[in-house]
């Protein structure tokens, strides 16, 4: 049996890309990222993990997240798996509490988990689209509440990053996600203003068409389609969302917040309606 293909970064290319970022940009730090143990989210906590900061993945699958875990440690980066299932509140507040028993304090938060599966809208049936809204929407915000209250209580700043999607001009096939997404940046435009006083940002990655993991589960068409779903004609990679994180989190966002970062190659402002004849030089290009 052959092995079918793979896709987004090795763990070999987690540790070696290049980033433009300080060594010991969060040395010193804990950073917290939900679904930190596959695709994008591993690419986030290796990327926090190799600036000096003291990662804590979190994940329903224990598993998975020791096999992650275990990687980051064997390229000597500091990291903690933590079982979470971000729907339960009782988790949340579990793994704020063992963050706070074992590191005094937390820095970042970076709300990754998430799922979904492509159905048409009119065929989502209400279990579906509640486990959607549950995860991308219920889950992300007790994330965001639980860390909040903490930074609160201690007098001390945060940051968040939400990963969400490019919602604006909706998003066909994935109408729970949209919705959930949505109002994610609805959340966070509106605690950044509650929080200001508080030292806590609050800001949202929105990545495009990114190669990571989670491809295999479209065809060859549709992975196609992704690569035409931007004026640049291909995917990004799960860096390109790490490092939009660690700009928002780090310094260099210090007067961001309430804002999304849209990681799409342009995708957001590309489509086939032309509001004046389509120029010479795009015709005959598959698009
Ligand atoms: N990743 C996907 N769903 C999740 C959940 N409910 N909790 C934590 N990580 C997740």
């Amino acid at each position: 049996m052959t092995d079918g293909p793979t896709f987004g970064f090795s763990d070999v290319e987690l540790a070696q890309h290049p980033t433009v970022y300080r060594g010991d940009l969060f040395k010193g730090q804990t950073v917290a990222v939900s679904g930190g143990g596959s695709g994008i989210g591993k690419a986030i906590a290796w990327l926090f993990g190799r600036l000096g900061a003291h990662v804590v993945i979190c994940g329903r699958n224990a598993e998975k997240l020791e096999t992650a875990a275990a990687a980051m440690t064997a390229a000597g980066l500091a990291v903690e798996p933590i079982v979470c299932n971000i729907r339960n509140t009782d988790d949340v507040e579990a793994f704020f509490d063992k963050i706070y028993a074992g590191r005094g304090s937390l820095d970042v938060l970076i709300n990754n988990a998430g799922g979904q599966y492509p159905q048409p809208a009119i065929d989502i049936k209400p279990k579906g689209f509640n486990a959607v809204i549950d995860t991308n929407l219920n889950g992300t915000w007790w994330m965001m509440q639980a860390a909040a209250k903490r930074w609160r209580d201690a007098a001390r700043p945060g940051a968040i990053v939400n990963i969400v999607a490019v919602v604006d001009r909706g998003m066909p096939g994935v109408a729970h996600t949209c919705a959930a997404r949505a109002a994610v940046v609805g959340l966070t435009r509106t605690v950044a203003i509650e929080w200001a006083p508080l030292n806590i940002r609050v800001n949202c990655v929105a990545p495009g068409a990114i190669e990571s993991q989670g491809f295999v589960a479209y065809s060859d068409e549709a992975r196609e389609a992704f690569k035409r779903s931007n004026p640049m004609m291909r995917v990004g990679d799960a860096f390109d969302v790490a490092e939009g994180c660690v700009y928002l989190a780090s310094p260099s966002g210090k007067y961001i917040t309430g804002d999304v970062l849209t990681i799409d190659g342009g995708g957001r402002h590309w489509g086939q309606f032309w509001a004046f004849p389509e120029p010479d030089y795009f015709k005959g290009s598959g698009r």
